[in-house]
């Protein structure tokens, strides 16, 4: 019989960072709030975008953190897949994404260093609609 000795490699570094998005006829109003630990921080005041602009969703770490080399997703719950974007082994990972994104967002590679963990949402669409959570995965195994 074969013996799988299972052991808890994954752990939540950091707790979630929501974006809530409201939808006013050709407005997309952005509402961040951070919860949980204060390594991660998000702006209290809504962000307004037009359909069509770039948004940025501002998020960092605090006590700035190199997160360079960490994993780090940005997903929509509603989503299946439910990824917006997955960084990993400092690669964006654009195959991961819902196709609703491909393309259409990124992070701040040069900013990561300083704990600067922003998503950068291009051309934002009615169905960008939702709720963003960020979480950071700290896989102590691999
Ligand atoms: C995304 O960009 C790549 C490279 O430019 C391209 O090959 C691919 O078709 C694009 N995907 C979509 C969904 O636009
Ligand atoms: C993160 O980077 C973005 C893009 O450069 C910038 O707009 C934002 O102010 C930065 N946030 C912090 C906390 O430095």
């Amino acid at each position: 019989m074969l013996r799988v000795r299972a052991r808890r490699s994954v752990i939540t570094l950091f707790d979630q960072c929501s974006v809530l998005v409201f939808h006013t006829a050709a407005v997309v109003a952005l509402i961040h709030s951070c919860t949980g630990q204060s390594e991660v921080v998000g702006p209290l005041q809504p962000v307004v975008a037009l359909i069509g602009d770039d948004i940025i969703l501002p998020c960092h770490l605090d006590p700035v953190m190199d997160a360079f080399d960490m994993t780090l997703e940005w997903a929509r719950p509603d989503l299946d897949p439910r990824f917006v974007l997955v960084w990993r082994d400092g690669v964006d990972l654009e195959s991961k994404k819902h196709p609703l994104y491909n393309n259409r967002t990124s992070l701040f590679t040069n900013e990561l260093q300083s704990g600067n963990i922003s998503l950068k949402i291009s051309k934002v669409k009615q169905s960008d609609g939702g709720t963003y959570i960020y979480t950071n995965v700290l896989c102590s195994c691999c």
